[in-house]
Parts: C-alpha cells; sequence; structure tokens
C-alpha cells in the first residue's frame, strides 16, 4: 500500500490540507451553533467535542487530488456540509442505538433527551442541504440526496435486522455500505465535483471512497469486541447488547459448529430476556460469555482480514491518478481506516 513506516496520525495525513482543514473549523463552530439563544449550551456541546473530522478530509483530499484549490470556497463549503451531515446522523443514530457514550462524554440523548437529538440533528441535516444549495450545484445536491437516503435506508435495513442470526455477510456488508460508506463516497466525489474532475475520475475517487468507508464500519464494528473505551470514547460491547450481528459475530456463528453456535444464541436469548424482565437488568455475565465465544473463533482476524482488503481496494482504485501529496494523503487515509483503535 503506502511506504512501511509513513506516518498515519490524522494530523499527519491532514497536513496537505492544514489551512483549509482550519477554515472548517470556523465554519463548524458558526453552523454547529444553533440560532436559537435557550439552545446554545447544545451547540456548546457539539463544538466542544469535536470528531475525527475524516468526512471533510476526504472531500478535500480528493478536491487536492483533482487539482481544486483546496482554500476555495465552495471546497470548504462543502467539507462543513458534509460534517454536519455526519453529525446529525450520530445524533440520530445515538438514538437509534439508545448510546451513552460517544467522544468519550455522555451523548446528548443522555444529557437531554431523544427529541433534543432528533430536532438538533433535524437542525443540522437541514442547515447542511442550505449550505449544499449555497454552492449552487445540482448535481452535489442530487449526490448528497441519494447518500443521504441510503445512509437512511441502511438504519432501516440493520434496525429491521436486530436479533437477527440468521443475517449473512452479504446483506450485513450492504447495510455498512448504505449506513457509512455512502457518506465517504459522496464526500470524495462531492470533492472531485467542485474540482471539475471527469466522470471518470469522480467514480475512481468514490469507490475509494466506498471502498474506506466498508472497511472503516468493519473496523468500527471489530473494536466493538477488542477495542478499549479510553480511546475509542464509546461503550465496547454495545452493539452485541443491541443485537446487532455485526461480521465478528456473523463469522463466530459460521465457523464455532453447533456448540458455539448454542452458547452464542443462549447467551443472546438470556440477554434479550433479562433485558424485557427488569427493563435492562445486569446482562454483562451472558455478554462476557458470547465476547469470549467469538474470541474462540477465528472471526477477530477474518474481521480484520476483510477490512485489509477493502483497505487494498481503496487504494488501487486511486492508481491511474497524478501523484502528490494529496493522493499520498488520500493513500495513507485508507490504511488508517484499518490500523486505527480510535
Ligand atoms: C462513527 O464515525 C460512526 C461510524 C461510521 C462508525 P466516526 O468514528 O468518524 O465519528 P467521529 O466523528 O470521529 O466521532
Ligand atoms: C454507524 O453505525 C452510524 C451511522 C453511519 C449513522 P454504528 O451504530 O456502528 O456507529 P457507532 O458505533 O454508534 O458510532
Ligand atoms: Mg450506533
Ligand atoms: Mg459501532
Amino acid at each position: 500500500m503506502t511506504a512501511a513506516g509513513a506516518d498515519l496520525s490524522i494530523e499527519a495525513i491532514s497536513a496537505a490540507v492544514a489551512e483549509p482543514m482550519r477554515a472548517l473549523e470556523a465554519a463548524l463552530m458558526r453552523e454547529m451553533t444553533p440560532d436559537i439563544p435557550q439552545a446554545a449550551d447544545l451547540g456548546v456541546y457539539l463544538n466542544a467535542h469535536p470528531g475525527k473530522r475524516l468526512r471533510p478530509l476526504c472531500a478535500l483530499l480528493a478536491g487536492g487530488a483533482c487539482g481544486a484549490d483546496p482554500n476555495g470556497e465552495g471546497q470548504i463549503q462543502l467539507a462543513c456540509a458534509v460534517e454536519l451531515l455526519h453529525t446529525a446522523t450520530l445524533l440520530h443514530d445515538d438514538v437509534v442505538d439508545d448510546a451513552g457514550l460517544r467522544r468519550g462524554v455522555a451523548t446528548a440523548n443522555a444529557i437531554w433527551s431523544n427529541a433534543h437529538s432528533v430536532l438538533l440533528g433535524d437542525y443540522l441535516y437541514s442547515r447542511a442541504f442550505f449550505m449544499m444549495a449555497q454552492i449552487g450545484d445540482i448535481s452535489l445536491f442530487e449526490l448528497f440526496s441519494r447518500a443521504t437516503h441510503r445512509i437512511a435506508s441502511g438504519e432501516l435495513h440493520q434496525l429491521l435486522n436486530v436479533n437477527n442470526s440468521t443475517l449473512g455477510e452479504d446483506e450485513y456488508r450492504s447495510i455498512v455500505r448504505k449506513k457509512t460508506g455512502e457518506l465517504f463516497a459522496a464526500s470524495c466525489t462531492g470533492g472531485a465535483l467542485i474540482a471539475r474532475a471527469d466522470a471518470e475520475t469522480r467514480r475512481r475517487l468514490g469507490d475509494y471512497g466506498m471502498a474506506i468507508g466498508e472497511a472503516f464500519q468493519i473496523i468500527d464494528d471489530l473494536l466493538d469486541y477488542v477495542g478499549d473505551a479510553d480511546k475509542t470514547g464509546k461503550n465496547i460491547g454495545a452493539d452485541l447488547r443491541e443485537g446487532k450481528f455485526t461480521l465478528p459475530l456473523i463469522r463466530a456463528l459460521q465457523q464455532g459448529g453447533d456448540a458455539l453456535e448454542k452458547l452464542l444464541l443462549d447467551g443472546l436469548r438470556l440477554r434479550q430476556s433479562t433485558q424485557q424482565q427488569d427493563g435492562g437488568g445486569d446482562d454483562s455475565g451472558h455478554l462476557r460469555a458470547v465476547i469470549e465465544a467469538v474470541h474462540s473463533t477465528d472471526a477477530l482476524e477474518y474481521t480484520q482480514n476483510a477490512a485489509r482488503r477493502l483497505a487494498e481496494e481503496a487504494v488501487g482504485h486511486l492508481a491511474p491518478l497524478p501523484g502528490g501529496i494529496h493522493k499520498d494523503a488520500l493513500q495513507r487515509l485508507a490504511q488508517f481506516a484499518v490500523m486505527r483503535d480510535f
């Protein structure tokens, strides 16, 4: 992929677009502050706990790789809109998942209420589309309308498969591409669109984004089994607790034979009945048994390898693009997506 020993920190990868990334922060500070004085604390909360900014980074690097002026107004507006969309999906996702921890702090739904998170998410969504409209390129609007529609479809698809122990890898991957791949893909394609890249280059960058997005989510699902909450800033084991069958569990169920399947399914059933009986009692023993069972198979290695292959595929899509600092950073970003532990 890239040279061994390359610096895979986000700071190093962002260096090629350091200036527009700073402009992005100023724009986000403004856009994430609701226009109602009583809602100021919501804006303070969002601005005080920024995420990794990976999707705007993709947009700016993709634009840069296509020769755009990354400090151009359109690029920064796009980067900002993309991060607003991402933040909106997280606010909604944490309600759907009943999540209590994100970015190392209590979620907005835990601090305020589900209603606050839903409405703040809607606020950011609508601001994002307003910004897209200001850029004034109808294809960009179409691109992100389709992407947000597919994200919603992915989240719904996932919800309808909660506790479905027969969910297979292909269907899981289709969910992942929709709920996470689409926004990475649209961010990259959007950067290329603003740079007025040709259709083939736009497609390549979109395919790159889709592949790293899928890899990124697969690693996220792996970290739910092997991660450290102090680093990820999210509760470990949350997917299992929510009845989400992600790749580590899907693979363990396929590989572990009947005994493991029984242990996994009994554990999950017990977990469900414990939750139903006392409205969310202590199911940690059952969860631990399932996690240990997953660890005893090749599922974790299998999951990691699946993500690695996608990162390699992502880098392959970039091959015909001319070399330079932006392409180099995109290559390193693909590696980061699968090497990360946060
Ligand atoms: C979290 O995305 C949601 C997933 C797709 C796994 P990020 O890990 O990029 O979230 P932040 O913005 O950095 O918190
Ligand atoms: C990603 O799914 C959420 C979206 C793409 C909207 P997850 O539910 O796995 O993400 P986390 O773990 O809550 O960040
Ligand atoms: Mg979630
Ligand atoms: Mg997750």
